[in-house]
């Protein structure tokens, strides 16, 4: 058997991993908010103030973080006073980014926010650069932050809602190098400065102000950005998609895939690492004291559409190939805790990597789904030194993947057995934690493995007893495709 080691030193504790690494993104896009997560408050669908309740219940189970919203690509064309007041009377627009579809808008702010709300989990709203106005943003951020006596606060008063939001993070365009206005970074860095500069801060409310940062390995945005506008910014983001061959042509289905393209896959995710690297090691050149951080919100794999379902909805399924891209890019991204402050996989529910799919009133949590849930005890943990001794799977992609943190006394290792045919034999090797007690929770299934609406259980977390303890570490044998959590505790 193959075999590997992981070695986590618990004595030194490294920085706290911002839970908002765990987060997620919601945009009106197929499925995702209606349907989704909405279904209005007339609908069969148990639901509360519109919100399907068997979701909001899954998502809670998360304690997912935070929330970006409305876009994505439709962030710069959503126009937010088509969002509020009588839905009877909110304008209906053609959502033609994704699918054509009649978008009625009733979804909007106060819906987000109400959706937050249930969740628990902290908004992040996405503002529109690429055909909004200035003048409109900065009256976005009046009507959900005010607390003064303008006309516009006076509007979400008879909105139903008295105090104001106090909504934080404020992201000034998607993608605008793309469908949020094709800019290059010299127009977007200017724009960003003047627009930003409007977006207030009102009462005790302190704006975090997101600029758009590049795809993939665009160095030249980040380097232009930062340069001109890194000094007015909180965050710059990054994207950045796994699709499989790197053809968007040839990438293939969720379900159907072979073992030559499952390996791409896992190659094509682990290469955000560099790029993050990368991109930090731009911002550092305009940044030394590491003001600003760095935002990934929008990643995961992206395929074919499921057959028979509209191209523009982005729908497909979630196999343990997509759990195995989750687990490594969740380490890596612990891993960059130092600098990372948010990430948001694509997207919640129905659209790209989701961990909910539903189908009218059926449900289920994909793969995906299961991973977040196994690593949600590194959220606001403290990172800690976690070394990996593994055989290369191919190219610089290893076999296994870790990370570990340690919070509340209590040490959380998570790792992946990302080859999809051999098991491995992992020595793990905690220094400075005399812990007593070891359990572990383990997802695994054969590569295609998912859960269908007929079998929603197919691929679920079971308990991991098999941990043998012995002189020199725990030793544990992960099967094929799989990924742990191993919590030590006394
Ligand atoms: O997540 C789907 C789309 O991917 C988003 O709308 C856009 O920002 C990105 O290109």
């Amino acid at each position: 058997m193959m075999a590997a080691s992981i070695h986590v030193d618990a004595s030194r504790k490294g920085v706290k991993i911002s839970r908002n690494l765990y987060g997620h993104f919601s945009e009106h896009l197929g499925r995702c908010i209606y349907g989704g997560v909405f279904v209005g408050e007339n609908s069969p669908i148990p639901n509360n103030a519109g919100m399907r309740t068997d979701v909001v219940e899954a998502l809670k189970r998360l304690r997912l973080p935070v929330l970006r919203w409305p876009g994505g690509c439709f962030a710069d064309e959503c126009h937010w006073q088509d969002g509020i007041g009588p839905k009877e009377s909110r304008r209906r627009m053609v959502n033609t980014n994704w699918g054509g579809v009649v978008e009625d808008n009733s979804f909007g702010t106060h819906e987000f926010l109400e959706l937050c709300r249930q969740i628990g989990c902290e908004p992040y709203i996405n503002a529109n650069v690429g055909s909004g106005t200035v003048q409109e943003m900065a009256e976005w951020v009046e009507y959900l932050n005010s607390d003064g006596d303008s006309t516009i606060a006076q509007r979400r008063w008879a909105n139903g809602r008295r105090e104001p939001f106090g909504v934080r993070f404020w992201g000034v365009g998607n993608e605008n190098w793309g469908c949020g206005g094709n800019m290059d970074p010299d127009f977007y860095a200017d724009q960003y400065r003047r627009y930003q500069t409007f977006c207030r801060n009102y009462g005790g409310n302190r704006l975090f102000r997101i600029a758009c940062g590049p795809n993939g390995d665009d160095w030249q945005w980040t380097e232009t950005v930062m340069k001109k506008a890194g000094s007015y910014m909180d965050a710059l983001t990054m994207h950045y998609y796994t699709v499989p061959c790197g053809n968007w042509q040839k990438k293939g289905q969720a379900t159907e895939f072979t073992p030559e393209v499952y390996v791409d896959t896992l190659e094509r995710a682990n290469r955000i690492g560099a790029i993050m690297d990368t991109h930090l090691a731009v911002m550092d050149r305009y940044d030394s004291e590491h003001r600003v951080g760095l935002i990934v919100d929008e990643w995961g794999t992206w395929y074919d559409v499921e057959p028979g379902t509209n191209p523009g909805f982005l729908y497909q399924q979630n196999t343990m190939r997509d759990a195995m891209v989750a687990a490594l890019t969740l380490n890596l991204f612990n891993r960059r805790a130092d600098r990372l402050v948010m990430c948001n996989i694509a997207q919640l529910v129905n659209v790209l990597q989701s961990v909910i799919l539903t189908d009218g009133e059926k449900m289920l949590l994909t793969p995906t789904y299961h991973v977040f849930d196994l690593y949600k005890a590194h959220m606001d943990a403290s990172l800690l030194d976690c070394t990996v001794f593994s055989d290369a799977l191919s190219g610089e992609l290893r076999q296994v993947t870790a990370s570990a943190s340690e919070k509340d006394g209590v040490v959380t290792v998570t790792a992946a057995n990302l080859d999809a045919e051999h098991p491995v034999e992992v020595l793990l090797q905690v220094e400075g934690c005399e812990k007593a007690r070891a359990e572990a929770r383990i997802l695994t299934g054969e590569a295609h493995a998912h859960n269908t609406f007929e079998q929603p259980e197919n691929v679920t977390v079971q308990p991991f007893t098999a941990i043998r303890k012995t002189e020199r570490g725990l030793v544990l044998t992960l099967p094929a495709c799989s990924v742990i959590a191993v919590s030590l505790r006394d």
